[in-house]
């Protein structure tokens, strides 16, 4: 009988012997042994600045995943009436927003060139499809009914919201939700510069999408319209 057929790894490379024991305690609570293994090897990689390109792509997804587990308890806590509680928690998902905007301009330490090399790796593969990035797109219109929900029970317009003192629970989360929404637009802005930095202002995405289209999303806004009605406070002050 033929031997077996060496298991294969994605990379098609033979896959990695079964991992050692880890080295410590923090290694077994922590899994560095598995984390740290996740990125592509050495002999893997089609251009040295890949690791990079990994590392920094890898750190965000980690981040989203936090920022989206604080969102999802905010959206209950909104539900069970605790605004403030949910107020502070969305802090925490805005900071982890903060976190993974100053990474990404490290990328823009890789030349045009160099992307080039690596590009293959990736295949179609693309941001638009980061797990992180659709949850986000998915937990922040369950934020936003839950807060509607809780206005509306309290028989408050937007309007209201923004003019009743400055620390009333309801405003106080409405300003967490501008945060979070500001954060998010301040990475895309940083996203773009290193987009265009590497792909130039004409290049296209590997899913197709026109540089010049991804400029125009910067415009989205996740609760637009508290940023209407905050805008509408404004001009009538
Ligand atoms: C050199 C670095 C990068 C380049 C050249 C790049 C390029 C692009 C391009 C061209 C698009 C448009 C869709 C497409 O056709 O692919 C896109 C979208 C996107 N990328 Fe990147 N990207 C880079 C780094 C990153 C990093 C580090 C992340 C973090 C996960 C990321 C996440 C995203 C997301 C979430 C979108 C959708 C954005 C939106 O809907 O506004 N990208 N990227």
């Amino acid at each position: 009988m033929d031997p077996m057929p060496e298991p294969r790894c994605p990379d098609h490379e033979p896959a990695a012997a079964p991992a050692a024991a880890p080295s410590s305690e923090y290694a077994s609570y922590m899994r560095t042994d598995e984390l740290l293994a996740l990125q592509r090897s050495d002999t893997q990689l089609l251009h040295r600045d890949e690791r990079l390109f990994q590392c920094v792509h890898q750190a965000t997804e980690l981040w989203l995943k936090q920022a989206n587990f604080e969102i999802e308890h905010a959206t209950s806590l909104i539900e069970a009436c605790q605004l403030v509680g949910a107020a502070r928690i969305l802090a925490r998902a805005s900071d982890c927003i903060d976190f993974i905007t100053r990474p990404i301009d490290i990328l823009t330490r890789m030349n045009p060139t160099d992307y080039r090399a690596l590009r293959p790796a990736l295949g179609q593969g693309s941001g638009v499809q980061s797990p992180g990035w659709q949850g986000l797109r998915a937990a922040a219109p369950r934020l936003h009914a839950a807060f509607t929900a809780r206005r509306r029970a309290e028989r408050m317009s937007l309007a209201e919201v923004f003019r009743c003192a400055g620390d009333a629970p309801l405003q106080l989360l409405a300003e967490a939700l501008l945060d979070l929404d500001a954060k998010v637009s301040l990475w895309r802005l940083r996203h773009l510069q290193v987009v265009v930095r590497t792909l130039g202002g004409q290049g296209v995405g590997t899913r197709g999408m026109p540089v010049q289209t991804l400029a125009r999303l910067l415009e989205q806004r996740l609760f637009g319209e508290l940023w209407e009605a905050r805008a509408a406070q404004a001009d009538s002050a």
